[in-house]
Order: C-alpha cells, then structure tokens, then sequence
C-alpha cells in the first residue's frame, strides 16, 4: 500500500494526479464520471472502478471535488475502508465543513489533513505553487515529502479549521480585486472605450496599491490607525460617485453598492479621517452571532 489514492479527476483533481505520478508514485484514481480518468489511465495511473476499491489501494487518499457535500456523499461510500487511512482533503470549504469531516473522519479511524491549493491547476508542481495544510500533525510529517511535489507544503497547524479561513481569506481579495475590476470594464465599455487599452493603466495601479498593503496590516494588527492623505470621508464621497455614475452610464451599481455602504457607516461611526484599515473592525460581528454552520 505504498501508492497514492486521488478521488475526484476535475480540473484540479487531474492536475494533482498528474503531479504526483509524474513523481514517480503509482497513483490510483477515481472520478464519478469513469471517462474523466481515461487520459490518466492511458499515462500509467491505476483505475479504480469504486471509491471502497480506490480507498483500499492506499494508506494515503487525497481527494478533491466540487464542494463538501460531494466529498461526504464519496466517503462515505467507503466508510468502512477509512480506518487506518490518512484522507487529504484539498476541495475547498468553510470552516465549519472541515471541523465536521475532520471530526467524521477521525472517529471512523482516519487521520485527517485539511487543504487548502492556493493555484490554478496549471500550476500545481512548480515552483509557485503551495498548498496549506492544517490536521493531524503525525500524518502531515509523514508525508510531507509526498505533498511537496504538489507544492511548497505548508503546515499551519493542528486546529481543522486553519487552511480554511486562510482560503477563504486568499478568495475574498481575490474576488475583491476582480469584482472592482469587472465593474471598471463596464464603466469603460460605457463610454465607447476599449478595455484592452486601459487595462495596463489599471494593473499599474492595482500593483502600486497592494504595494501599500503591509503598512494597512500592521495598522490593522495594532489597532492604530493615523490620519492618511487619502481620508475614508473623501474615499466615501468618490465611492458615491462610483455609484452614481455607474447608473447614470447604464452600469449595474451591485457590486460597488456594498462597499461605499461599509465607507458610510465608517464617517457616521466617526472615522472619517482616519485610513481604510479603520474599517476592518465595522465588520467583525461579535463572538455571540457567529454562525456555526
Ligand atoms: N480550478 C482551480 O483553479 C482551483 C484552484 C484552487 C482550488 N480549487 C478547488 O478544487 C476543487 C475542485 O475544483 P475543480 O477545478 O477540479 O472543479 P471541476 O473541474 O468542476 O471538477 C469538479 C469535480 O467534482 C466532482 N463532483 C462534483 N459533484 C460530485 C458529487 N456529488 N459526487 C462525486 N463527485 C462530484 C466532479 O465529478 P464529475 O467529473 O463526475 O462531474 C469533478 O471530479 C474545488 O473545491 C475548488 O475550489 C480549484
């Protein structure tokens, strides 16, 4: 039982089995739709025709699928063939999912190890790929060297929840940046523009502020925050204007409406002269309303 078990051959599923037999390792591979494995097979990968058969051919399963429901709906499947396996689960999730697999796969005899891929799958196994861990910490160490060909593999810690939130964290400024980014393209497209020919400007301009953002986390970290030549009352008065103007140009004004409301309650609280990072506690809603689900 010295290869490796990859359930789910999606985009990123395949990637990973890719990698990992391209390492060396003898990989077994199983997808719900059988024809999204034949390209493995035909490159080496071993079939497997159930998830209890995939489960059983090695001590180390990695899976990756859509959502947590389908890793649930695979696993269990195989209920019983989790026993003495350590499950790698790279399908992205909240926290709440991986408290909950973590805690069903530990008492049916497996060591968990919740993932979390930071790349697109084109990248995975080179060198700017890394991929968060967090679980067992016995099973991390034992195969750390494995993970590795998949990715700089780093282990944040034993708590399920770790690799989740830093996901989801890593998705919203993301998102964030693509949404204002969206919303830019419409505003352009608007005025007759073309977005190929603005969009440098833009990207020089999105570099030069994320080039800002460890001076915004050390004030978010200490909680200090000084007066900035760019206010949040000033930055609230544009983003109104970002609103407005989308709508008078026929642009939908969704995506811009959340974040000059957040910009509004900072002035009414009495931040209006203070810098941006003021604003990340506005959305830390207490302890006692944290959802759990
Ligand atoms: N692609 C990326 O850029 C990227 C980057 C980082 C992380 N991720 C994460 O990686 C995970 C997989 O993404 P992907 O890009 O591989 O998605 P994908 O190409 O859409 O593949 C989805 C996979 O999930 C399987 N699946 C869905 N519902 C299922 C169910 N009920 N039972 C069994 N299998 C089911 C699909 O099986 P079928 O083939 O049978 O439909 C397929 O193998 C996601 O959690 C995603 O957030 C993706």
């Amino acid at each position: 039982m010295n290869g490796i078990t990859v359930l789910g051959l999606g985009a990123m599923g395949s990637a990973l089995a890719t990698t990992l037999a391209g390492a060396g390792h003898e990989v077994s591979v199983w997808n719900r739709s059988r024809a999204r494995s034949d390209a493995l097979v035909a490159r080496g990968a071993r079939r497997a025709e159930t998830v209890p058969d995939a489960l059983s051919r090695s001590e180390l399963c990695l899976i990756c699928v859509l959502d947590y429901a389908a890793v649930r709906e695979i696993l269990t499947q195989a209920s019983s063939e989790l026993r003495g396996r350590t499950i790698v689960n790279l399908t992205n999730g909240t926290p709440a999912d991986a408290r909950e697999l973590s805690s069903w796969t530990t008492k049916l005899g497996a060591r968990y190890l919740d993932g979390a891929i930071l790349v697109t799958p084109e990248l995975v196994g080179r060198e700017a790929s890394s991929v968060l861990y967090c679980g067992d910490a016995g099973a991390f160490s034992e195969h750390a060297a494995t993970l590795s060909v998949l990715g700089k593999a780093i282990y944040l810690g034993e708590e399920p929840t770790l690799a989740a939130v830093r996901e989801l964290a890593f998705l919203s400024a993301m998102f964030g940046m693509f949404a204002g980014y969206l919303q830019a393209a419409a505003l352009l497209r608007s005025q007759g523009e073309r977005v190929t020919e603005v969009t440098p400007a833009i990207v020089a301009l999105l570099a030069e502020m994320s080039a800002l953002l460890p001076e915004t986390a050390a004030q978010i970290d200490s909680g200090v925050y000084p007066a900035p030549s760019s206010n949040n009352r000033m930055m609230q008065r544009a983003l109104a204007n970002v609103v407005g103007g989308s709508e008078q140009q026929g642009v939908g004004s969704e995506l811009v409406r959340p974040i000059h409301a957040l910009f509004e309650r900072a002035v009414e609280a009495g931040l209006g002269d203070l810098d941006i990072s003021a604003l990340v506690p506005l959305l830390e809603v207490p302890e006692s309303v944290h959802s759990t689900s």
